[in-house]
């Protein structure tokens, strides 16, 4: 059986539909991940579509991609801009991993300008609503297809 590619998500992404729609949408990340897996099956791809506030999980969720998935797609959320320990995780792991946001955090605060994530990926979509996530799949697609 083909490995899946990993689509992990950080903190209050479960929001997503209410947490500040002008910036994230009204989209929920349910509805997200509908669209990854319809995206990811018309392209013969399986995926393991994750959540979690927690950090540790996420760098579980980092490692169990690198022995049981393809790739990573992740958005770290506000880990993107605070954790070693996911850049760790991601340089620990030998699949690829694309980093995706749905606002544009360089047009935004500050703090939001580093990303550690951004170090340790192939690559970084962000700006384009759940639209992010679709054109990181296709990303890895093409990756994985080369
Ligand atoms: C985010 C951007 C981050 O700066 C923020 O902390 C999030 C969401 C995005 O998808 O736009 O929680 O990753």
């Amino acid at each position: 059986m083909s490995k899946p590619i990993y689509i992990i998500n950080g903190p209050n992404l479960n929001l997503l539909g209410t947490r500040e729609p002008e910036i994230y949408g009204s989209q929920t990340l349910a509805d997200i991940e509908t669209l990854c897996r319809n995206a990811a099956k018309a392209n013969g791809f399986k995926i393991e579509f994750l959540q979690s506030n927690i950090e540790g999980e996420i760098v579980d969720a980092i490692q169990d991609a690198g022995k049981k998935g393809v790739a990573i797609i992740i958005n770290p959320a506000a880990y993107t801009h605070t954790s070693v320990a996911l850049y760790d995780a991601i340089k620990a792991v030998s699949v690829p991993c694309i980093e995706v946001h749905l606002s544009q955090p360089a047009a935004r605060e500050s703090f939001r300008r580093r990303s550690f994530v951004s170090e340790a990926s192939v690559g970084t979509i962000s700006g384009f609503g759940a639209n992010s996530y679709l054109l990181g799949l296709q990303a890895v697609f093409d990756l994985l297809k080369s």
